[in-house]
């Protein structure tokens, strides 16, 4: 929910922690922070805003020193204040840390080191451990973060920049990874925060602390006994990062889904293999996944029923420890998530594997969490996704799901996947209907979305990007549930989206329009195919494999959401309250 980075190399620290914090901005962007270390002492410089504007404001990037830490916050515990932003110091100054994650005994911890004389400068529950570290440090930095780890409950990510000049970094229960570059280290919430310096990585795990000492590493545990993990070199490149010639991120990533849709095709077959082999074993198949990642669960689920007669259950994993309750060896749990980090979807798949059952994955980042606890992880491949607002992880999600049902039920859908692109590729060039009816619907306070079978789902996620990008009211309906209440809501000023190709749905869900026109709302169709009851229409290609629609219907809804998130003066990449990857419960 936050990032956090440190740095100790041979250059000016502050540029490039600034740097790095904005790549990461997605990640939180409430309130920036730095500390740097120099001749002997620590300097903070912190505030609210995202980063550019506190870095105008208090000109971050020229602090001094070749040592520092940066962080960008997602408010959990205090307000979004000054004082509240990270870095926090101990009482002596000699001590400032950053921190990823919730402390969940601070309180407790909080009263004892008030008793003992420490005065807190924040409302934080992260403060705890710039004064907890202060306690021990004069047995030394190591010390200090092995004792002061072993106090907290919770989750965390630290980095800490001591007075000495020294850089640590501690991991438990959410990511943290080293960069090692030729002149330096970084110590990172995300490799995004060092691609540019290097694609070198050490991905620490649970439990693992690290030292960056006059230039040298060290990992132990939090018993203090020495770790080795191999450098991994990071596959995305520094232009997957870059906006390009777009305005924000979302709107490339909205334009990059042709190749995502390929690009999901290619998959190292021996893992695809065991993926599927594992999942036509299972007894019982249950697919979670948080947001975005839910509905493409249960669009896997309509395929493996549709395809296969495979019966499985959607849990949205912040449920899951009330719908996973009877789960055994022989259960299968497909974990899907582009970021691989989301809390509520690793506390599944904790509960999971405690009942003895087989963990498969669909992830965006390979080197996540999810990712390397799972038995088998086959990989969207759609490069990193900075927007906060998943668009083409989604997509790539889709087209994953497809390769594995059409291996595992023997070549069952009908066109190549090369159609599929073309399809795509049309619908993102045809961006000009959608922007004309983004302008008539751009002051609706209320937004309806329908479909039916593989079409729900979609109503669903463009309800979530509408909410998330454009701060409107909008809900996605399962058609045949019109009667049952929603009725009662049309109205003139009312807007209506019908999720309808042309398919077996077509006619049922051509009949919910004419009963909501009746009411006097408007109703906008997207489909490939036209029809009076519609006051504006959205066209979509026609597909010749109807299981491919999905596809096809999300990119206008994205487009749209995207348009009135314009509209509003809305920040299409950041949108308030929301963070990229939900790393707390
Ligand atoms: O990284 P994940 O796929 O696990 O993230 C899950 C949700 O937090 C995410 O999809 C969220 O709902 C997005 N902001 C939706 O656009």
């Amino acid at each position: 929910m936050c990032s956090i980075i440190g740095y100790k190399g041979k250059n000016a620290a502050a540029p490039i922690l600034v740097d790095s914090l904005k790549r990461m901005e997605y990640r939180g962007y409430d309130s920036v922070g730095v500390a740097t270390f120099d001749s002997g002492s620590i300097l903070v410089r912190k505030g609210t805003g995202k980063v550019l504007e506190v870095n105008r404001n208090l000109n971050i990037d020229q602090m001094a020193g070749k040592i520092g830490i940066g962080h960008t916050r997602w408010a959990t515990h205090g307000g979004v204040t000054d004082k509240n932003a990270h870095p926090h110091s101990a009482c002596k100054n000699d001590i400032a840390v950053v921190h990823n994650g919730i402390i969940e005994n601070y309180q407790e911890l909080k009263e004892e080191l008030i008793g003992a004389g420490h005065t807190f400068a924040s409302e934080t529950d992260s403060e705890v451990i710039a004064h907890l570290l202060e306690i021990h440090y004069s047995s030394g930095v190591k010390e200090a973060m092995i004792e002061t780890c072993k106090r907290l409950r919770g989750n965390f990510a630290i980095v800490a920049v001591f007075q000495d000049g020294t850089i640590c970094g501690a991991r438990y229960e959410e990511p943290l990874v080293i960069g090692v570059a030729n002149d330096g280290y970084f110590v990172s919430s995300d490799v995004l925060g060092f691609l540019e310096y290097t694609d070198k990585a050490i991905f620490l795990e649970n439990g693992d602390i690290c030292i960056v000492d006059n230039s040298k590493l060290e990992i132990f545990d939090f018993e203090g006994r020495p770790i080795a993990h191999p450098i991994t070199q990071v596959a995305w490149e520094l232009g997957d990062i870059d906006k390009g010639k777009y305005a924000h991120y979302t709107l490339k990533e909205i334009n990059e889904q042709r190749l995502t849709v390929v690009h999901a095709g290619r998959q190292d077959q021996a893992m695809m293999n065991k993926f599927c082999d594992i999942l036509a074993s299972a007894k019982d198949i249950y697919i979670t996944g948080s947001g975005t990642s839910y509905h493409s669960t249960l669009i896997f689920k309509h395929m493996l029923a549709r395809f296969g007669k495979i019966r499985a259950e959607t849990v949205v994993s912040s449920e899951s420890q009330y719908a996973l309750t009877s789960m055994d060896r022989n259960s299968v749990l497909v974990a899907i998530s582009q970021s691989g980090e989301t809390a509520d979807v690793l506390d599944s798949v904790r509960l999971a594997r405690n009942q003895g059952s087989k963990i498969l994955s669909i992830v965006n980042v390979t080197t996540s969490s999810l990712a390397r606890i799972s038995d088998a992880c086959l990989s969207t491949n759609c490069g990193p996704e900075i927007g906060v607002a998943a668009t083409k992880s989604f997509t790539g999600q889709l087209a994953l799901i497809y390769n594995i049902t059409d291996r595992l039920c023997e070549k069952c859908l009908e066109t190549e996947r090369a159609d599929l692109a073309v399809a795509v590729e049309n619908v993102v060039a045809n961006q000009g209907s959608v922007i004309k009816v983004a302008e008539q619907m751009k002051d609706a306070s209320d937004i309806y979305l329908l479909g039916r079978s593989l079409h729900y789902p979609i109503a669903l996620e463009g309800a979530l990007k509408l909410k998330e990008l454009a701060y409107v009211h909008a809900e996605g309906i399962a058609a045949g549930e019109l009667k049952h209440g929603p009725l009662a809501l049309m109205e003139k000023n009312t807007f209506v989206i019908m999720i309808n190709p042309h398919d077996a749905t077509f006619n049922d869900t051509i009949s919910n329009a004419h009963e909501i026109k009746a009411r006097g709302a408007t109703v906008v169709g997207i489909s490939d195919r036209n029809d009076d009851v519609y006051d504006y229409w959205i066209e979509i290609p026609h597909l010749k494999e109807e299981a491919y629609y999905p596809v096809v219907e999300v990119i206008p809804l994205q487009i749209l959401a995207y348009q009135l998130a314009l509209a509003k003066n809305a920040d299409p990449d950041y949108p308030r309250n929301l963070a990229k990857s939900v790393t707390v419960r």
